[in-house]
């Protein structure tokens, strides 16, 4: 194993490190089809100018990948959109627009709540259905219609990096050619989109380079026994992504809230010994970002926030900040997934866990 790890420490670290790779790899599927149908197969160009929605099927990382992909497809394409997990749609009575897309997300392609919920939305009726999947001609894909793979390479470390960000590239060029065959994305918006793409994986290395300020960070986490993670809008899922990894990982309870919702209960746990990590991405939500954590502040909570360069924040007593890149528009949750991965990391490595193989988790769950 030594040998594959190379001048890393664990499988996950590698897999953190690889993600400018994993993401230029998955850009360049797509840049090879331009945001045109056939880069989700043959059947999608008859397939996706029909639609009228999309409901999004997943479990883990990967119906967070999701929940991230919902305010793109909404925002960018116009299309209504909602995400569910997996384990929870199958066992409810659905109703099925035949209209709407069913895209499944999963790394393995083989985690058996997915697989089920996909042939139970068949069951009800939904016609088409689009996998997202790292493994080629796993079973998922191979249920699916349509398919668009991420090409992070094998994922080894249970805790899901490089194929959450390749998932996230997959999802947001769904999200762009829906808005494409509806018209809703004119040339000028397409060639900025692609520009977006182009410049992901250099902004990823950026923000991988924050590495040493964040390991001092977790330093400070390693002795808390709770965190509280807060995001808004499309970064909210990226919160609930930084506190599963801290969780799955670190063993460190953590839960994440949208930042506008502290005041209806969590606000409650906030006090000196209450880490609280904040998404604060310099877009039109970060006024109200910044009220939310006045709130934290009010209460002695300790803020640790994620800020872009090009947002003005200080420094001040009990707030921590470490500057990510300028913000790079729509593409800015996977920028912000990075640092809240390697936190985790961190931390967990400060306590001494067995960062690749966390206890009681399995990487592919294909039992139920
Ligand atoms: C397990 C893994 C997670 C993963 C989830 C879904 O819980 O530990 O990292 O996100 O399964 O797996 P999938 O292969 O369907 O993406």
């Amino acid at each position: 194993a030594s040998l594959e790890l190379g001048p890393y420490s664990h499988f996950m670290q590698k897999e953190i490190h690889e993600q400018p790779k994993a993401l230029s790899d998955t850009i360049d599927t797509v840049l090879d089809h331009g945001f045109n149908a056939s880069l989700f197969g043959d059947a999608a160009a008859s397939v996706l100018p029909q639609l009228q929605g999309v409901k999004i099927l997943a479990c883990g990382t990967s119906y967070y990948a999701g929940l991230t992909a919902k305010y793109w497809i909404e925002s960018i394409a116009g299309v209504s959109c909602d995400v569910e997990i997996a384990s929870e749609y199958r066992y409810r009575a659905a109703f099925a627009n035949p209209q709407h897309l069913v895209v499944t997300i999963s790394q393995s392609g083989e985690t058996l709540d997915t697989m089920e919920a996909l042939k139970y939305a068949r069951e009800l009726g939904h016609r088409h259905a689009l996998s997202i999947c790292n493994v080629r001609e796993s079973a998922i894909p191979r249920a699916s219609d349509l398919v668009f793979y991420t090409r992070a390479g094998a994922e080894i470390g249970v805790a899901s990096t490089k194929a959450f960000t390749t998932q996230l590239v997959g999802l947001f060029a769904l999200a762009v050619t829906l808005g494409k065959v509806r018209g809703r994305v004119d040339a000028a918006a397409e060639a900025q989109y692609l520009d977006e793409l182009r410049h992901l994986p250099g902004s990823v290395q950026h923000a991988l380079n924050l590495e040493p300020q964040i390991k001092l960070w977790a330093e400070q986490f390693s002795g808390k026994q709770h965190a509280l993670f807060l995001g808004r809008g499309v970064h909210y899922p990226i919160a609930l992504e930084g506190a599963l990894k801290l969780k799955e990982i670190s063993y460190i309870h953590a839960e994440a809230y949208p930042a506008g919702e502290l005041k209806h209960g969590p606000l409650a746990l906030v006090d000196d010994s209450m880490p609280v990590v904040v998404i604060a991405p310099n877009d039109s939500l970060l006024e109200k970002v910044k009220s939310n954590m006045q709130e934290v502040r009010a209460r002695g909570g300790e803020l640790f926030v994620f800020a872009d360069l090009d947002s003005h924040f200080s420094e001040s007593d009990g707030v921590h900040v470490i500057r990510t890149p300028r913000h790079v528009g729509t593409l800015s949750p996977v920028v912000h997934a990075i640092p809240v991965q390697m936190l985790a990391y961190h931390a967990a490595l400060q306590r001494g866990t067995d960062v690749d193989k966390p206890r009681n988790l399995a990487k592919s769950v294909t039992v139920e």
